[in-house]
């Protein structure tokens, strides 16, 4: 027994911030950015939030699953950008669904969220601590971005995705999931403020701040190596798999895996030049795009992957 992905959605904020948009705030230029990330515009948030994007993708995945919102015992929202410490997001969107007997939390492994939120859904299916459950990724990274950083402020965007995933015969198969605590400043974001008895403690990282190189190397080394892991352990061949889901950071990550995998880009789908990199939403915001598009087809061996601060990574393989 195992558990399968039912029902997709996706919901992104109306605003559009074009490159040439950004060049205004920084110094910084569309060339730049289309050259070395693939991005040429990203969503961010006016009216909508963390919750609120939840929500309207989980609605979406529940209408696509054709399973009412009462239905789900389970709730897992993957998000390092609540709108609030507490209640957690994944309360908020419970009660925006009018459920009532699910239960909630929030997931913090940032890029990675989604994949560990999935895995963590999972295995309570399998462990019939849950028989339907909601795994969504939401950000709104605008929040916790210093616009006058030209190095990290044309990277992110902001989104939300979500899957509805339930008991079945077929679906996960089996997943890799990791973190190196050691390497945690190579992205990092305080967030927090001082308690009255800390006195006037100065924020070390009020924003996100990042060592970009550190992060690519890390990322084009550890996805490959997770991803071969996951195919010896599932005695899976890397040309049985369809399709190659992977974390929307940057398109030069995208086509490094793909080289050192020896795999052709057609099987790398890629929706970052809209949306940026939307962390934990990105591989979810994907997945549903694909959905609707009608690119999956039932039986396709999927890999999706995440990677980000921590460090932490996810890999993990499924059947449509
Ligand atoms: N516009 C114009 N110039 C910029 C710029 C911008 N937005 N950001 C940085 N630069 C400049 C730098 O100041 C530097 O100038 P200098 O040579 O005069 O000092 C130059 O461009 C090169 O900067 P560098 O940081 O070495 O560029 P890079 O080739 O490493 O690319 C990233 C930077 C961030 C695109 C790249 O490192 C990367 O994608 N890393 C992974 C980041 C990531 O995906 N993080 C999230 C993971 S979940």
């Amino acid at each position: 027994m195992t558990s399968r992905i039912v029902g997709t959605g996706h919901c992104v904020p109306e605003t559009v911030i074009t490159n040439d948009d950004l060049s205004k705030i920084v110094d910084t230029n569309d060339e730049w950015i289309s050259s070395r990330t693939g991005i040429k515009s990203r969503r961010i948030v006016k009216e909508e939030n963390t919750s609120y994007m939840a929500y309207m993708a989980a609605k979406q995945a529940l209408d696509n699953a054709n399973i009412l919102p009462e239905d789900i015992d389970l709730i897992i929202v993957a998000t390092s950008t609540p709108d609030t410490i507490f209640p957690n997001t994944a309360c908020c969107v419970q009660g925006l669904l009018n459920n009532k007997k699910a239960v909630c939390f929030d997931l913090n492994a940032a890029c990675s969220g989604f994949i560990y939120a999935l895995n963590v859904a999972h295995s309570h299916i399998v462990a019939k601590m849950a028989k339907k459950a909601l795994v969504i990724g939401s950000e709104c990274m605008s929040k916790v971005i210093n616009w006058k950083d030209r190095g990290t402020c044309v990277l992110f965007g902001d989104g939300a995705g979500a899957v509805v995933i339930e008991e079945s015969k077929e679906g996960f198969i089996h997943t890799v999931v990791g973190s190196d605590g050691s390497k945690g400043e190579a992205i990092i974001c305080d967030g927090h403020s001082n308690s009255y008895f800390e006195g006037e403690k100065e924020k070390k990282h009020p924003f996100t701040e990042m060592n970009g190189q550190e992060v690519f190397r890390f990322a084009v080394k550890k996805v490959p190596e997770s991803i071969g892991q996951l195919l010896e352990k599932s005695n899976t061949l890397i040309e049985e798999i369809d399709w190659y889901i992977l974390h929307q950071a940057n398109e030069r990550i995208i086509s490094s895996v793909s080289k050192r995998l020896g795999v052709p880009m057609e099987k790398f789908p890629i929706n970052l030049e809209q949306y940026g990199n939307t962390s934990a939403a990105s591989v979810p915001i994907l997945l549903d795009e694909m959905n609707r598009n009608g690119m999956l087809k039932k039986g396709d061996k999927i890999v999706i992957s995440g990677f980000g601060a921590g460090l932490t990574w996810g890999t993990s393989l499924l059947i449509w």
